[in-house]
């Protein structure tokens, strides 16, 4: 699986969002280790705190299949720099253990690893030690 795929699957999940509040479409495909790929786009509501992330769109729907284990994830969105996932989906991103991270635009991708993104996820918590 080439970056190349999975952020072309994460552009064609973004046609799905439904963003009619912020205008703002985000997609994302979660690649699993069984060569599987997840979609998902941002779902908003009426009731603004409700909205669920394109990243964690993929992630319950891998959830919902029965797959846990995950190489990557890609996220898309048209924007001036590549779109920077937010705190509750790194969160969620770490739950599970998604390794590495692309973010990309429509000009340029970057990659970064989940302790990249969310330093000392687990630490302490129940104990954990990383
Ligand atoms: N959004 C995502 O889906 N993923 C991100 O990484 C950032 C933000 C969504 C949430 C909301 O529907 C819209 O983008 C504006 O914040």
């Amino acid at each position: 699986m080439e970056f190349d795929e999975l952020v072309a699957v994460a552009w064609e999940a973004r046609e799905m969002a439904y963003a009619p509040y912020s205008k703002f479409a985000v997609g994302a495909a979660l690649l699993s280790a069984d060569g599987r790929i997840f979609r998902g786009c941002n779902v908003e509501n009426l009731s603004y705190g409700l909205t669920q992330c394109a990243e964690r769109t993929a992630i319950c729907a891998a959830v919902a299949a029965g797959v846990r284990d995950f190489v990557m994830l890609a996220v898309v969105a048209d924007t001036a720099v590549p779109i920077s996932p937010c705190g509750a989906c790194r969160q969620v991103m770490a739950e599970f253990g998604v390794p590495r991270v692309i973010l990309a635009n429509r000009a340029s991708r970057l990659e970064f690893s989940l302790e990249e993104l969310l330093p000392r996820s687990s630490a302490g918590i129940l104990d954990r030690d990383e």
